[in-house]
């Protein structure tokens, strides 16, 4: 019968079998899908895996930390971190079109990932092994989506690696493809997971690159973070996590607001509050939250953040509107 014990030792034993005594390689988003599918698969075959985390730059304030430091404490993985945020910034740098934007992002990252993989190969077969498997954290719901077939994951599953002879492929694990993602969540608590990774709201991949409306620079970003980790504190604090789906916070780059803060006028960008609640974030509602929580939100941002003078809410639902604003 199904218990989450059941399913990591059975996960466990097919992680073993399906990988012998070769070596796997997973890319760690700090998402939950991969830090789960990750976490399962060290447990399998342990020093066998490496992971991977592209440090891009368009993380939230401590989400970097929190996979080179808790992840990395609560399952002893090898991690390789790859400091990317200039590459990201360069590439990004006079872009404002949202498409383009998460074009370039997608792009970038598949390049850095695998370099970063071919070093791992490379290193590898200096020692005489072989990396075989790539770890992927497909859900059910991906499985079904998409056919059948392969997930939705961004990394191809049969790739041919940069700077490599063309004929090493990765031949997929998927150790969550039967679940859905209450019950990976499941599967992470019971691998003792912290649980900041394990209740993670859904983010996007391409992540505060498209919460800035407007061209992406490393001060907007910074803005950006400091103003994200004030909503993110209260809603915490106000024990609001559970009941909204996620709540993007926007930095309206390109739009000045006049405002008198302190000595006198200022002349501010405004930050967009967008909570959400969702099943399955194809349809979305505003979250009715309470007052008193968007005026703390709203004083905080507005004198802890330099250069936001105004604080607003999004209460348009999906559709007409998308839960992001890129
Ligand atoms: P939208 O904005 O389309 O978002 O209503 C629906 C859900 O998907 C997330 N999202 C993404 N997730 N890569 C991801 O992994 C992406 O490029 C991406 N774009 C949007 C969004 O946060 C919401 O949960």
């Amino acid at each position: 019968d199904w218990t989450t014990h059941n399913v990591v030792e059975e996960q466990i034993a097919a992680i073993q079998a399906q990988v012998g005594t070769k070596r796997a390689i997973c890319g760690l988003s700090g998402g939950v899908d991969s830090a789960v599918a990750a976490a399962l698969v060290q447990k399998a075959i342990g020093d066998q895996l490496t992971c991977v985390y592209v440090d891009h730059g368009l993380m939230r304030k401590g989400e970097t930390e929190q996979v080179e430091k808790d992840f990395v404490a609560a399952t002893g993985v090898q991690l390789k971190v790859v400091d990317a945020q200039e590459r990201f910034l360069n590439a990004l740098a006079g872009v404002s079109d949202p498409e383009e934007k998460r074009k370039i992002i997608g792009r970038e990252f598949i390049r850095v990932f695998e370099q970063a993989q071919a070093e791992i190969v490379a290193e590898a077969g200096a020692e005489g092994e072989d990396v075989a498997f790539l770890v992927q954290g497909t859900l059910y719901p991906d499985v079904v989506e998409s056919g059948g077939g392969t997930g939705t994951a961004n990394i191809k599953s049969h790739h041919n690696v940069g700077g490599l002879p063309d004929d090493i492929e990765f031949e997929l694990v998927e150790p969550l493809r039967q679940l859905f993602k209450d019950e990976v969540r499941m599967v992470g608590q019971e691998l003792g997971l912290p649980e900041e990774i394990v209740q993670r709201q859904p983010f996007p991949g391409p992540g505060l690159g498209i919460r800035i409306v407007g061209e992406v620079t490393k001060e907007r970003l910074d803005l950006l973070r400091e103003a994200d980790a004030i909503a993110r504190e209260e809603l915490t604090a106000a024990g609001l996590d559970r009941d909204i789906w996620q709540c993007p916070v926007v930095l309206l780059a390109d739009v000045r607001s006049v405002g008198v803060q302190g000595d006198g006028r200022t002349y501010g960008h405004p930050i967009v509050l967008r909570p959400v609640s969702s099943e399955d974030a194809m349809t979305a509602d505003w979250t009715r939250m309470p007052y008193d929580v968007l005026a703390k939100i709203s004083t905080r941002i507005t004198n802890e953040v330099a250069d936001v003078n105004r604080v607003v809410l999004d209460v348009t639902s999906k559709p007409p509107g998308t839960i992001e604003w890129e």
